[in-house]
């Protein structure tokens, strides 16, 4: 099964994707993440999208689909998509990844959120330093003090791109480059939408809802 999880910077891709991944034995592959992770290593890659992530924009469509077309295909059953495609000419090389590969795209699905809540959540946000598991001050606390749930690493961090000049950029970006792409898999009958204004396990729930669908 192959899916995307579509949605404004803290709809909850990423909290949704690490839950959803091992249920169904799926790879998420988050765009964020690996790219947060070449900053880590100080590769090239990482000290040339550095200041464009940190002050909120796009990194070139050129850079993101070169980083995910290494990856497509290679997950065993299937993957979640977190993060990508954010814009039209992603999402066309995607579908041509994906014919490519014999492999086709079974559901996206938008986490449909009200905006003016998002600045809350991304203000407590916090993640895992070596699994990016998302956490929140309130809604969303480990539940073991300090400790990840997923990999029960004691290291977390905020993010800069979550100070509010950096949210009002990428929510720019979210509205005028990635937004677009919602009517591009609407006209391909494959768009859904969830109600991300829920609680994260009810969020949870109806996303699954989906998938069960899916898997017969
Ligand atoms: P990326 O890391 O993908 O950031 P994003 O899309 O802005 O999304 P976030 O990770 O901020 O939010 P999320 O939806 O995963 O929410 P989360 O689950 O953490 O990208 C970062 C940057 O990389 C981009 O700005 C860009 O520069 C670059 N980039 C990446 N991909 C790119 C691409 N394809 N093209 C170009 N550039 C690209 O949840 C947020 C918080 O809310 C957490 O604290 C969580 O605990 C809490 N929460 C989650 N769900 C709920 C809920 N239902 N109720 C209450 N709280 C909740």
């Amino acid at each position: 099964m192959n899916i995307i999880l579509l949605g404004p910077p803290g709809a909850g891709k990423g909290t949704q994707a690490k839950r959803l991944e091992e249920r169904y034995g799926l790879v998420q592959l988050a765009t964020g993440d690996m790219l947060r992770a070449e900053r880590a290593s100080g590769s090239d890659l990482g000290k040339k999208v550095q200041a464009i992530m940190d002050a909120g924009r796009l990194v070139s469509d050129d850079i993101m689909i070169d980083l995910i077309a290494s990856r497509i295909g290679k997950a065993g059953k299937g993957f979640i998509l977190d993060g990508f495609p954010r814009t039209v000419p992603q999402a066309e090389a995607l579908d041509a990844m994906l014919a490519q590969k014999g492999l086709k795209l079974d559901r996206v699905i938008e986490i449909s959120v009200d905006e003016a809540a998002l600045i809350d959540r991304l203000a407590g946000r916090f993640t895992c330093v070596k699994c990016g598991a998302s956490y929140h001050d309130i809604n969303n606390r480990p539940k073991h003090e300090g400790v990840c749930d997923v990999c029960g690493s004691k290291e977390f961090l905020r993010r800069a791109d979550d100070k509010p000049e950096a949210v009002k950029t990428r929510f720019e970006a979210y509205r005028a480059q990635t937004a677009p792409i919602l009517p591009y898999y609407r006209d391909k009958g494959i768009l859904t939408q969830v109600d991300g204004m829920a609680d994260i396990d009810h969020v949870t729930r109806q996303i699954s809802g989906v998938m069960d669908k899916i898997r017969g």
